[in-house]
């Protein structure tokens, strides 16, 4: 993807003038899955791969002309119309302009057009690769999408840095980079190309399961303050298990053991043990698929092909209910891995799950 395409497109779809040009990335996340939103931690980092967007003030005072390049579709909208455009990809850019103009920003009428290579649906955080090129991308998303995510996106796509994963309390926001260059080992996706679309989905059902049980925490223990999970013990967890009832139960718990296993990857880093890392991924992507229950066939058949490879770690990648599992792979396991992934993927799907070599880049920026 490159500055020249976009400019072409832009130039030629409205009026001849360029614009200014900004890129912004999509993330992968080593490990702190349905952490963010219960104030826990989580270890993204930017991939070389994302949206790059022309922009330009029009000289109208409200009215948007975006043009998505890579669907060609172009829809023209006004910042005052009460409703916004209906087409899925315009309501970002609509809300985020909302947003900007709800704290004070002052927003006119401009016209953009877009292309991206992050794959869509894949967990890889399209849509905050989207928002970032401009700004205020979590508001976006629980006002204007219907998805009530957490930060990681957004922040990951913001402040990543090439060659650093970072880990960011999603409590205080604090967050400390860790190069990330695993001696003898890479990362790969593999998309199995189930569409991921979280909006509608039971991502939002997870997240009220969570804030239910730390209610319910929070009434056992008026002396204390229960603003999420994050401020919650395992013993109180147990305390409630019978009135929150089994499903929210587990949901929680895998949730208290995730906060845990970031630490524990943090810990492993630091004492070059990729194959603790590995270990405890692996722990995730069973916490996620029996007891989060985002996950699916497919993405538990990734994760058994890993281990039966002998594959250092491997687990579902973002919100889950589809896109793509994230492998810590030795370098001399990676070929026969990758090969056998997809035969056996194929031979019971009907396609190869495709193959995403992890670059970690840097965040968003302007390019010209
Ligand atoms: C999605 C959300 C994030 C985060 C992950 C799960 O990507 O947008 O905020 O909750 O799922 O870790």
């Amino acid at each position: 993807m490159d500055i020249e395409f976009v400019r072409s497109r832009f130039v030629k779809h409205f009026d001849g003038k360029s614009g200014n040009v900004y890129a912004s990335p999509g993330r992968i996340n080593l490990i702190g899955e349905h952490t963010d939103y219960n104030g826990g931690y989580v270890f993204p980092g930017a991939v070389d791969k994302g949206v790059i967007a022309e922009i330009r003030a029009n000289g109208t005072s409200d009215t948007v002309m975006a043009y998505a390049i890579d669907l060609k579709d172009r829809v023209d909208f006004k910042l005052s119309d009460p409703d916004g455009p209906r087409a899925s990809w315009a309501r970002y850019i609509y809300g985020i302009a909302l947003e900007m103009q709800a704290v004070g920003v002052p927003v006119k009428g401009f016209n953009i057009a877009f292309a991206g290579d992050v794959p869509l649906g894949a967990g890889m955080s399209s849509s905050a690769a989207m928002e970032s090129c401009f700004a205020f991308g979590q508001a976006t998303e629980h006002k204007y999408i219907g998805v009530n995510c957490g930060i990681m996106d957004q922040f990951a796509s913001v402040f990543g840095k090439a060659g650093c994963l970072m880990r960011l309390d999603c409590r205080s926001r604090e967050f400390q980079y860790f190069p990330f260059k695993p001696d003898g080992y890479r990362l790969v996706l593999l998309d199995s190309a189930v569409k991921h679309q979280l909006s509608g989905s039971p991502y939002n059902d997870r997240r009220n399961s969570c804030e239910n049980v730390v209610r319910h925490i929070a009434a056992h223990h008026p002396e204390g303050t229960f603003e999420t999970l994050r401020d919650c013990t395992w013993e109180q967890l147990e305390e409630v298990r019978a009135e929150v009832g089994e499903e929210d139960y587990k949901r929680a718990h895998f949730v208290l053991g995730e906060k845990d296993r970031v630490l524990g990857v943090c810990e492993a880093l630091n004492a070059g043990d990729y194959e603790r890392v590995g270990e405890l991924m692996y722990q995730t992507h069973e916490g996620l698929s029996k007891e989060y229950e985002v996950s699916c066939e497919e993405l538990d058949f990734l994760n058994q092909i890993a281990r039966d490879n002998e594959v250092t770690g491997s687990r579902i990648m973002g919100g889950g209910f589809g896109g793509c599992t994230i492998n810590l792979v030795r370098n001399d396991l990676y070929q026969r891995f990758i090969a056998d992934a997809k035969k056996r993927f194929c031979e019971r799907y009907g396609h190869e799950p495709k193959v995403i070599d992890v670059v970690i880049g840097d965040g968003s920026r302007r390019l010209c």
